[in-house]
């Protein structure tokens, strides 16, 4: 039979929710704490220690948490994302606003929790087939998410063969180089123009006074609001709809479409939501 955990124990695995609600908004049931802590068992066996019991008291007694802190955060979150996700949004893009955008001004647009960047380099192939037929279409594309480790994934590019099967084939000849990783897999390379066209940078949504450009014509929020509890969701979209242009649109996942409810903004299509007033 398990032994029962201690009282300081029980009272660590508490504080390690609290610990990551409060730096990544992300919620984390009890029932969700044997999964999380097989996603740690990898970590804490890398330091030398043989269990989570073992990693909290690091964590919480022996002053570990500052320098554990990043990988908390990367073990913690969900990076599940895909080329050309929820396709209806590409198409609304496409067909409903990169139309209607005035001429003459850069088109600006973030993907707010970018994971390993499919969804900003899905953008940025469209974009750039766009800027080939449109003469003077000038965009710019950031791409931000809470965890460094993802982050360096989004810059170098790099997506096995299985991941580029939802990519349409001119765009796959155009965009990527196919070649074989170090484990002799095959894989395919953001090709490097269309990956200098993408910015990335490490933000936390949860923080505020996001240091990103106002008057945006684009943000991508999806999939990471249904982590949050409906508090810290109200006020991202509040904090997010302050950098939209107004007439700018925001995106959010297709099952987080009900958690939208700033008045500013109007449900234009599923998941897609357009800044009719500044206030
Ligand atoms: C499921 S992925 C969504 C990726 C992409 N937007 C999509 O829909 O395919 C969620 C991402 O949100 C990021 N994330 C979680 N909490 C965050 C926070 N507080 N601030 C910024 N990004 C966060 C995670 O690191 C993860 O990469």
């Amino acid at each position: 039979m398990k032994p029962e955990p201690s009282a300081d124990l029980a009272c660590h695995k508490a504080r390690f929710r609290a610990l990551v609600t409060q730096t990544t908004g992300i919620q984390m049931p009890e029932n969700k704490q044997s999964m999380i802590e097989g996603r740690m068992r990898r970590r804490y066996t890398s330091i030398g220690l043989k269990s989570m019991d073992d990693y909290l008291v690091h964590l919480f007694e022996k002053d570990g948490l500052t320098e554990e802190m990043t990988h908390i955060v990367d073990l913690v979150s969900t990076n599940k994302t895909d080329f050309f996700r929820e396709p209806a949004h590409f198409k609304w893009l496409m067909h409903k606003i990169l139309p209607e955008h005035p001429a003459g001004q850069p088109f600006k647009l973030w993907s707010a929790a970018a994971s390993s960047g499919q969804e900003a380099y899905t953008i940025a192939m469209l974009l750039s087939e766009y800027a080939g037929n449109v003469p003077d279409f000038k965009y710019g594309i950031l791409g931000t998410d809470i965890s460094p480790a993802i982050l360096d994934e989004a810059r170098a590019g790099v997506y096995p063969e299985e991941q580029l099967l939802d990519i349409p084939d001119a765009l796959l000849d155009r965009y990527f180089v196919m070649g074989h990783n170090s484990k002799g897999l095959r894989c395919g390379r953001v090709e490097k123009t269309l990956r200098d066209r993408v910015r990335f940078a490490q933000m936390n949504l949860i923080h505020g006074n996001y240091p990103v450009d106002k008057e945006l014509d684009v943000v991508f929020l999806r999939n990471v609001l249904i982590y949050f509890d409906s508090k810290t969701q109200s006020r991202v979209i509040s904090e997010i709809t302050d950098h939209l242009k107004v007439g700018g649109h925001l995106f959010v996942g297709h099952s987080e479409s009900m958690v939208v409810s700033d008045s500013r903004l109007k449900q234009v299509s599923f998941a897609v939501f357009k800044k009719e007033r500044a206030t």
